[in-house]
C-alpha cells in the first residue's frame, strides 16, 4: 500500500482535537479492517474504542461496504422533505422491529449531536399540542454529554465543552451527576450507592414548579464523561418522578445503542422505558454519518392532528433518512444480526471485565468501572496538569499499537464488538505496559 501524507495541514482545523500539537506529530489512519488501523506509516492498530464508540460491528464489513456501493449507483439522493424513497422505510421499520416494545416510530438526522437537539424539540412540540405550552424548561444533569449543538450543549454538563459559548438556552437545569469514587470506587457493573442522587429532580421541581417542566434528558450510562454506570434503582427513581410529574423522560443512547452493553438498547439492559431516545454512531456501524430519534406512539400521535395537508412537525435535515446512509444502516442490521453482535457483549462481559480489573494497582490508578464492552481507568492526574497523565497514555499506546480514547485523565474503551479473547488480552497487556510506563 502506498503511504499517503498529505504535505500540508493547515487547511483542516482538526474537530476536538489539540491541533498544534497533531500538526507536530501526526497520527494518521489510511486504512481500517476487522479490529485494527493501518497507520500511514504502515503500522497495525488494535482498535479499543470502535473508532469513536461507532464501528460496533469492525471495520470493512463486506456487507456494508457492498450495500453502499450499490446504493451509489442505483439511488444517490432523495429529496427528504414531502418526498420518500424505499430504503428510508425500510431502515425505519427494521428499527423499530429491534425496539423495545412501544418505540414504533423513528426520526432521522445525521448524528448524536442533531438526535439530541430533535428530541428535546420533539418534547417541547409536543406539550404544547396537547395544549400544555407552559412546559418549556428541560433538565439535563452534570457531566453529561449530548453533542455540540446549542439544546445538546445546553443540557450537556461538561464544562469544558459550555464555558466558552455564552448563554445557550434559557429555562435550562441540571441534576448532579452519580460519580461518586468515594464510595463506589472499583465497582464491577452498577454502583451499590447513589440511586439518592435522582432525588435531586424533586428538588428541581419544587423550584421552578413541575408543570413548567418538558423534559429529562440523561444518558442511561455515560459514556463521553469518562463512563458513569447508573447507580442501581437510580434510573428507576427519575421515571418515577418524570411520571409523577407528566414530565418526559428522553434518553440518550448514542454510544449505548447497538449492542454495547450486550443488550440491543439500555431501554432492554436496565428495564427503564424512556418517553424517546436518541440513537447515532452504531446505527450504521459509524460508516455513514446518521443518528435518529425513536418515540413512543403516544409522542408521535399526539402529533398527528388538525388538516391533513400540514406539516405536522415542522424539523428535518436535508439528509434525514439520506439512502446511502439507510443503505448501510439496513446493511448494519443484517451484520449485527448474523453475527448476534446486539448480545454478544453481554457474554464477553465477565471475561472483559476480569481483565479490565487486571490492572488495579498499576500506578496511578484510583479507579476501574465497566459495564458490557465499556470499560474506565480513571488515574490520578498530575498536580496542576489535568489530562496530561492520560493523554500521555493515549500517544504511547498510540506508539505501542493501541488505541485508546481518554477525556480527562480517564481512559475509555469501547472496543467492536466483534472482540475475541485474544485481542481482549492484547488489548489489555498493552494498556498495561502503558500505565507502568507512565509518568
Ligand atoms: C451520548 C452522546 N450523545 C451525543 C453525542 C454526539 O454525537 P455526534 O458526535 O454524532 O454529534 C455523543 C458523542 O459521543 C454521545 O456520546
Amino acid at each position: 500500500m502506498t503511504a499517503v501524507r498529505p504535505n500540508d495541514l493547515a487547511s483542516f482545523w482538526m474537530p476536538f482535537t489539540a491541533n498544534r500539537q497533531f500538526k507536530k506529530a501526526p497520527r494518521m489512519f489510511v486504512a481500517a479492517d476487522r479490529m485494527r488501523y493501518t497507520t500511514d506509516d504502515g503500522r497495525s492498530v488494535l482498535d479499543g474504542t470502535a473508532g469513536l464508540w461507532c464501528c460496533n460491528a469492525g471495520h470493512n464489513r463486506p456487507k456494508i461496504v457492498e450495500a453502499i456501493r450499490a446504493q451509489a449507483g442505483e439511488l444517490d439522493y432523495a429529496p427528504a422533505f414531502q418526498m420518500g424513497h424505499p430504503k428510508a422505510f425500510e431502515f425505519a421499520n427494521r428499527l423499530t422491529a429491534i425496539a423495545p416494545e412501544g418505540f414504533d416510530h423513528v426520526f432521522f438526522t445525521n448524528s448524536g449531536s442533531e438526535s439530541a437537539d430533535t428530541a428535546l424539540k420533539m418534547a417541547l412540540a409536543y406539550h404544547r399540542v396537547r395544549g400544555e405550552a407552559q412546559r418549556v424548561r428541560l433538565i439535563g444533569r452534570e457531566r453529561a454529554y449530548h453533542g455540540v449543538n446549542f439544546g445538546g450543549m445546553s443540557v450537556g454538563g461538561i464544562g469544558g465543552n459550555r464555558k466558552m459559548f455564552g448563554q445557550m438556552l434559557g429555562g435550562v437545569d441540571h441534576i448532579r451527576h452519580t460519580h461518586d469514587p468515594a464510595r463506589n470506587a472499583f465497582t464491577r457493573g452498577q454502583p451499590e450507592h447513589g440511586a439518592e442522587f435522582a432525588d435531586e429532580l424533586e428538588r428541581i421541581c419544587t423550584l421552578h414548579d413541575p408543570s413548567t417542566i418538558a423534559a429529562v434528558i440523561v444518558e442511561p450510562m455515560s459514556g463521553s464523561t469518562g463512563v458513569l454506570i447508573p447507580p442501581k434503582g437510580y434510573l428507576e427513581r427519575l421515571r418515577a418522578i418524570c411520571d409523577k410529574h407528566g414530565i418526559l423522560l428522553i434518553f440518550d443512547e448514542v454510544i449505548t445503542g447497538f449492542g454495547r452493553l450486550g443488550s440491543p438498547f439500555a431501554v432492554d439492559f436496565y428495564g427503564v422505558k424512556p418517553d424517546l431516545f436518541t440513537v447515532a454512531k452504531g446505527m450504521t456501524n459509524g460508516v455513514v454519518p446518521m443518528g435518529g430519534v425513536y418515540v413512543s406512539g403516544k409522542i408521535h400521535d399526539a402529533f398527528m392532528s388538525g388538516p391533513e395537508h400540514l406539516i405536522e412537525f415542522a424539523h428535518g435535515y436535508t439528509y434525514s433518512g439520506n439512502p446511502i446512509a439507510c443503505a448501510a444502516g439496513i446493511a448494519t442490521l443484517d451484520t449485527y444480526a448474523e453475527e448476534g453482535l446486539l448480545t454478544r457483549a453481554a457474554e464477553l462481559a465477565p471475561y472483559w471485565e476480569d481483565a479490565l480489573h487486571s490492572l488495579k494497582g498499576l500506578p496511578h490508578v484510583v479507579d476501574i468501572r465497566n459495564t458490557g464492552l465499556i470499560g474506565a481507568v480513571e488515574l490520578e492526574s498530575i498536580p496542576g496538569e489535568p489530562t496530561k497523565r492520560a493523554f500521555s497514555c493515549f500517544l504511547d499506546a498510540f506508539e505501542d499499537g493501541l488505541l485508546i480514547r481518554t477525556t480527562g485523565d480517564i481512559i475509555a474503551l469501547s472496543p467492536p464488538l466483534i472482540i475475541a479473547k485474544a485481542e481482549i488480552d492484547e488489548l489489555f497487556g498493552k494498556l498495561a505496559e502503558v500505565l507502568k510506563r507512565a509518568a
